[in-house]
């Protein structure tokens, strides 16, 4: 089995540590930059050895090296730059991601891919549409992000351990992005039983703000994106049917039609096995169909 990375900048060279780390597979880093790939491939391994994982991590600049694959990882394309938007990408990327999934298409047909490349949800319908693979076999992984810094915000205000905290994250990986407080736990109990409602708007707030945070800091979020996608693999390698919110087609969930977008749903060895439906409430309601209309108008702008 092998997990292909297309894209070895700093969020691809993530992705392949975190999934190596967690012993998934061998995995092949892609791209078009001599000696990026097989650097960090390089790089990684000097890191294996010593922890004795023996998962083989190699890098290419070749295409057809990525022939028969069993998982696609799309991190091509440019990032977001201080005070952008992902959608502000849009352009640029599916010009990339169109090209991208081509090969895909050609050399990996039966994989089950995941899009990372902003703006997620348009690229990941992109990606669907030009493989032409069977709807469970895309996703997008934003849900999972958000969520982990939706988790890390809830820590923060009520200091109980990471391990306690349950919550849930949909709609688009962008400005209307659906911090779900209604269906946070810790533990089970709501989590509006630990916090105010003004710590509720800020960790609301903070979630949907702190990648832009990063970015200004460090010029690139890395670290949580590569380990959403390995939890995302993980699910699917070892047939964990985890609930993690992916960005999938929609055909009719949510009261939506022929978009992706952040849903939650069960994660298997078949990708997405299951949509799962959540009755929302109608702010929530209001900012998914947002969301929605975000994600639609971008896609009315490309040529599939
Ligand atoms: C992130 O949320 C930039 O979409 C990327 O980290």
């Amino acid at each position: 089995m092998t997990i292909t990375i297309i894209g070895s900048g700093r969020v691809g060279a993530s992705v392949a540590l975190n999934c190596a780390l967690r012993e998934l597979d061998d995995i092949l880093l892609l791209d078009i930059v001599k000696g990026l790939p097989q650097g960090e491939a390089l790089d990684i391994n000097n890191q294996l050895s010593e922890r004795g994982i023996d998962c083989k991590v190699s890098g290419s600049n070749n295409y057809e090296d990525m022939k028969g694959s069993d998982f696609v990882v799309v991190v091509a394309g440019v990032g977001r730059k201080p005070g952008m938007t992902r959608m502000d990408l849009l352009k640029t990327n599916a010009d990339i991601i169109k090209d991208v999934s081509g090969k895909v298409k050609s050399y990996a047909a039966d994989a089950i891919s995941v899009m990372v490349t902003n703006p997620l949800d348009p690229l990941t319908y992109l990606l669907l549409k030009v493989t032409g693979a069977a709807k469970n076999r895309v996703m997008g992984m934003g849900g999972m992000l958000d969520l982990s810094r939706f988790k890390y915000f809830i820590h923060n205000a009520t200091k109980v351990s990471n391990d306690s905290i349950q919550a849930m994250v949909i709609s688009e990986h962008g400005e209307n992005m659906l911090p779900l407080i209604r269906y946070s736990t810790l533990s089970g109990i709501p989590l509006n039983k630990f916090v105010t409602e003004q710590q509720v708007s800020e960790i609301f707030e903070n979630t949907k703000g702190v990648a832009a945070q990063v970015i200004a800091l460090k010029g690139a979020t890395t670290h949580a994106p590569g380990n959403a996608v390995a939890t995302m693999i993980e699910s699917v390698i070892k047939n964990k049917r985890s609930i993690i919110p992916v960005s999938t087609l929609l055909e009719g969930e949510y009261g939506a039609e022929n978009v992706c977008i952040g849903v939650p749903a069960i994660i298997g060895s078949q990708g997405v096995e299951k949509i799962i439906e959540l009755p929302l409430d109608n702010f929530e309601q209001a900012m998914f169909s947002k969301g929605v209309d975000s994600v639609k108008e971008a896609l009315s702008t490309l040529t599939l």
